[in-house]
């Protein structure tokens, strides 16, 4: 029989018990993680979000709430009321942080029962994520998840507390709105009133924050979902959410300045830890020259090495070629690696061509100098200057990238990266933060045929570069910034265009023709006409920050309730098909069934 709650008040969590608490009479309500039977003593390990806390049912004491405690079975619903008591000797758990007391039960009801579980909530069990996904109500009460959710939580207060308490006003922008696809894809609505129009679901509130500093508002936060429709990965979601904020009348010191106080807040409030402030600082073309990425890892070395100069003459076609024809030679000195078998270099190649490498070519350096299939096509004068550039000594092992630069930095930025879990290089227990500035302003776009805006259209380029934005685009520099923690981008931001003309002027550098751009951006061309001041602002992804807080391997377990990598609720069985009823209402009509 399951019991009603009548007039029974929790008194507190049952995870929350010390030795502080000894000789009160408490009421808790939780779950049952599960039940052990001693010879007549029945003890219940009772599971609410703050932790788990022991109650123990005496037949001597109380032999109706024994009874019942005969029958409850693991995750049922049970509230207590009792005597919180020291453990007897011998029985203190120091793992628990109600491990000194127990709950000597009096009185006793069952508020629900639970099917056997799919799954065990045992921490320790690894359990398949498909399965987790489809129960996430079961998924969700271990203490992990509990965990990262209650620090997601603690995130979004301290936010709300220090942009506040920072002048900044939390205000909401729509999210049925205009598509404007720049970066991602977008997830489109059907308008039932309006057949064959569809409005989008927002990248991000971009457009609607810049307005608002033209409407006088002056600092703006939002902790805002954001959708795309790209492929994912590991540390992207369809939707995700952003701390988006903008600011009017600064420059990039203002932002960083305020943002670095952010951060700092967030990691001491909800994690402990103290950053130093101010954040170091790296440019783009700097990130790239020495880690070959814009998100660099730096919490290790193991650096690239510029090696054109010294094999642009040398007798390896393969390397000569590439320079000449406009390309790049960039090295890894993977230090003490030459013992690395042949399977496991390939491996490394493998890797690296994932990126794009054709090939990857390897030097061991030995006590007798280079073994190496490239050794003979070498002097010993381009080998001296390569194992000076690499600063190799014996036991070290060498790996070299010939290509376009693109390929060239993006494979052994990532092998970079590889290598250093590999090696056991990577300090779990630090943060590494660094500000990634100076980002090119446009990009070559191969497939489309056309320039690109690396961040996003209206990033405003540098000041002493606006004179370039035509003549020479790929030369010009953006007011753009990424934070960058541990290797993750978790944060990206610009100063903002805020004259029409210089707005209308990179819509054209896009290939957008002066009417496409009205179509699309009219609302924000006309805005601008209308006294719009010195703005800008910045985006911080908080499923990944929080990833990085918690320590977890992917976003998925950050976030209550996530889509797979296929972009399906498992649980609720989203994307599905809907009525023809709902279709006919909408105009629609599928192309394929
Ligand atoms: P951006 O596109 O760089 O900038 O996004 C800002 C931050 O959001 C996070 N992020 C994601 N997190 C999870 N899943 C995704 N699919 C995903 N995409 C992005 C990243 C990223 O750094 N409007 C601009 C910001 C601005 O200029 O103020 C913007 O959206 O951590
Ligand atoms: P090959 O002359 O093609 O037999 O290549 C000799 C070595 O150079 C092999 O180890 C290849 O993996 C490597 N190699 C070939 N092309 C490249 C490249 N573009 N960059 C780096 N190494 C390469």
């Amino acid at each position: 029989m399951i019991d009603f709650l009548g007039d029974w008040k929790r008194t507190g969590y049952c995870g929350l018990l010390t030795g502080a608490d000894i000789g009160k009479e408490v009421v808790l309500m939780g779950w049952v993680l599960r039940r052990r039977d001693h010879g007549g003593l029945i003890f219940i390990d009772l599971r609410d979000r703050e932790g788990i806390g022991q109650v123990v049912f005496d037949p001597e004491k109380n032999a109706e709430a024994h009874k019942k405690a005969e029958a409850i079975r693991n995750e049922y619903v049970v509230a207590v009321r009792g005597t919180v008591s020291p453990r007897p000797e011998g029985t203190v758990n120091p793992n628990l942080k109600t491990g000194e007391v127990e709950v000597v039960v009096t009185e006793c009801k069952l508020l629900n029962r639970s099917k056997a579980l799919p799954f065990t909530l045992d921490e320790y069990v690894e359990v398949a994520e498909n399965l987790r996904l489809k129960h996430r109500y079961l998924d969700l009460r271990r203490p992990v998840l509990q965990n990262n959710l209650i620090l997601r939580s603690k995130v979004a207060q301290v936010t709300r507390q220090y942009l506040c308490a920072n002048g900044f006003l939390e205000l909401e922008t729509p999210f049925l709105t205009k598509s404007t696809p720049e970066g991602a894809r977008d997830f489109l609505v059907p308008s039932r009133i309006h057949q064959g129009n569809f409005y989008a679901l927002p990248q991000s509130p971009q457009l609607f924050k810049q307005i608002l500093m033209i409407s006088g508002f002056d600092r703006y936060f939002q902790i805002v979902r954001c959708f795309r429709d790209e492929d994912l990965r590991a540390d992207r979601q369809p939707e995700f959410t952003q701390i988006d904020c903008e600011m009017s009348f600064i420059d990039r010191e203002d932002i960083i300045t305020v943002m670095e106080g952010l951060i700092a807040r967030i990691f001491e409030e909800a994690k402990g830890v103290t950053v130093q402030l101010p954040i170091s600082r790296m440019t783009y073309a700097e990130a790239i020259r020495r880690f070959g990425v814009d998100n660099p890892d730096i919490r290790f070395g193991l650096e690239l090495v510029e090696l054109s100069d010294i094999v642009k003459t040398a007798g390896f076609k393969v390397f000569a070629d590439v320079v000449a024809g406009g390309g790049i030679v960039k090295g890894l000195n993977a230090k003490g690696c030459a013992t690395f078998s042949r399977k496991e270099i390939d491996d490394l190649a493998e890797f690296a061509k994932i990126y794009g490498a054709k090939g990857l070519a390897y030097v061991k350096m030995t006590a007798e100098g280079w073994q190496s299939p490239i050794a003979k096509f070498f002097t010993p004068d381009e080998i001296a200057a390569m194992n000076q550039a690499f600063d190799a000594a014996e036991g070290d092992l060498l790996l070299f990238v010939a290509d376009k630069p693109k390929i060239v930095n993006d494979s052994l930025g990532k092998l970079r990266n590889h290598l250093a879990n590999i090696l056991g290089l990577v300090d779990k227990e630090t943060f590494c933060f660094v500000w990634i500035t100076d980002f090119p302003l446009l990009e070559w776009d191969e497939e489309d045929k056309r320039w690109a805006a690396v961040h996003h259209p209206f990033t405003a380029p540098m000041d002493e570069d606006l004179k370039y934005v035509e003549s020479d685009p790929g030369r010009c520099r953006a007011k753009a910034y990424d934070l960058v923690l541990n290797g993750n981008e978790i944060g990206g931001g610009s100063i903002r265009i805020h004259q029409e003309k210089i707005q209308s002027l990179m819509f054209k550098m896009l290939g957008l023709s002066e009417e496409d751009a009205r179509t699309k951006f009219g609302f924000l061309l006309d805005a601008l006409e209308y006294g719009t001041p010195p703005h800008g602002g910045i985006a911080f992804g908080m499923d990944r920050l929080v990833m990085l807080l918690t320590g977890s391997e992917s976003i998925r377990d950050v976030i209550a309730f996530p889509k797979t990598q296929k972009g399906t609720c498992l649980m609720s069985e989203a994307p599905s098909m809907v009525d023809a009823k709902q279709m006919r209402e909408l105009g629609l009509k599928l192309a394929v069934k």
